[in-house]
């Protein structure tokens, strides 16, 4: 069993994304073990792009991850990493397949509606990040 966090960035809670992106992760019958709706302290969003702070995108990500409420959703499965990131779509929508959430609702790099983590040590650091009150189940 592994457990991941994703996060609907605010363009996906603005375009009121937030059922349709939940139901295709519960009907994968992977299990929602963590979820809330927040307005991110800047200072998270840092800590969760930490990876990315030399890169040229970092500061209009962070702006991005500020600019509304985000949902955090923890979800547990097997192998629920990989399942998921392959369920959200190539980071750039225009690469992403239909059928995932970005190919099918996204089209901007710098909008691409949602973030999962990309392997078992960054799901643990996201989770520790999003989640320091621990999960539910
Ligand atoms: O989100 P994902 O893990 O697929 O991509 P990433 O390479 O870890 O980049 C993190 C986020 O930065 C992306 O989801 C985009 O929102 C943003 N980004 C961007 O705006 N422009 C880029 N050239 C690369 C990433
Ligand atoms: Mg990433």
């Amino acid at each position: 069993m592994e457990t991941t966090l994703i996060l609907i960035k605010p363009g996906g809670v603005q375009r009121n994304l937030i059922g349709e992106i939940t139901t295709r992760i519960e009907r994968r019958n992977l299990k929602v073990v963590g979820l809330k709706l927040v307005n991110a302290p800047r200072e998270t969003v840092e800590a969760h792009y930490a990876e990315h702070k030399e890169r040229p995108f970092f500061g209009s990500v962070c702006d991005y991850l500020t600019s509304g409420p985000v949902v955090a959703l923890a979800v547990r499965g097997e192998n629920a990493i990989k399942a998921i990131r392959a369920m959200m779509g190539a980071t750039n929508p225009l690469d992403a397949t239909p059928g995932t959430v970005r190919g099918d609702f996204a089209l901007s790099i710098d909008d691409n509606l949602t973030h999962s983590s990309s392997d078992p040590e960054a799901a643990a650091n996201e989770l520790a990040l999003w989640f320091p009150e621990g999960l539910v189940a």
